[in-house]
């Protein structure tokens, strides 16, 4: 399995920040790992464009269920792949909670990536309150079940796992909690999917990741690469992680 660094951008650039994307590009080359850079949907077509010819992919950060008409402010699946995407984010904590996304509502999302030949990223994780409560495993378990359709495949299909109370926080999981909840998600593909189609599907950690600790986090079982926030802005910190991964 290729492993995954994908850099969020949020709603953070203007095409001043395009010059990141050429240094990291310079940087890595050749990077040992797949790399992507999710920026804001201004930024899609030009990213794409400075990315052309190398190994950097572009991803989206959203994508409405339909591919076409009147949902003013929206974008779709089809429009981030016309416009040099691959990937899509989907199911966001801060969509889920700054939009009110329901499972329901990404199901649709996911399945209108997959339609437009996008590669759906999709985000799983629970508040601090469910962590505390003892039921982690149960609400991102039933965020898996009930926003991943039938049809989910490594070729189509990357699991992030974000716990929302480790978003821009600069705190973390332990390590062990980071590999309970991977293993309880590569498990809960392998009994919906397959042992086969389970253990292919990319599973991210996501939330405070940073150089100087995705080494240890990329070492844990069952994680295959980071979705990374604010330290994919600068090319040198991504960088560094790009290299962690490469090396795990
Ligand atoms: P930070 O890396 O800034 O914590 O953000 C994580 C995230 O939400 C990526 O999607």
């Amino acid at each position: 399995m290729q492993k995954l660094a994908a850099g969020n951008w949020k709603m953070n650039g203007t095409r001043a920040a395009l010059a990141e994307v050429d240094a990291l590009i310079r940087a890595h080359p050749a990077p040992g790992c797949e790399v992507l850079l999710a920026p804001p949907a201004t930024l899609v077509a030009a990213m794409a464009e400075r990315a052309e010819g190398s190994a950097l992919r572009i991803g989206g950060q959203d994508c409405h269920a339909a591919a076409s008409g009147a949902h003013t402010g929206d974008i779709s699946a089809p429009m981030l792949r016309d416009a040099g995407a691959s990937h899509v984010i989907l199911g966001h904590s801060e969509r889920r909670a700054d939009h009110g996304e329901t499972d329901a509502q990404i199901h649709a999302k996911v399945g209108a990536a997959w339609s437009a030949g996008l590669v759906a990223i999709l985000c799983l994780g629970e508040t601090e309150a469910e962590r505390d409560a003892g039921r982690a495993l149960e609400v991102v378990g039933a965020q898996l079940a009930a926003s991943l359709p039938d049809g989910a495949g490594a070729e189509n299909t990357v699991i992030a796992y974000e716990p929302v109370w480790a978003i821009g926080t600069g705190r973390t999981p332990s390590l062990a909690e980071i590999g309970e909840v991977h293993g309880f998600l590569r498990r809960a593909l392998a009994e919906r999917f397959g042992a086969q189609t389970a253990a292919a599907i990319r599973l991210l950690y996501g939330g405070s990741v940073k150089p100087s600790n995705a080494g240890e986090i990329f070492a844990v079982a069952d994680v295959d690469g980071a979705l990374v926030g604010g330290a994919s802005l600068k090319a040198a910190d991504f960088g560094a992680i790009v290299a962690a991964l490469s090396a795990a």
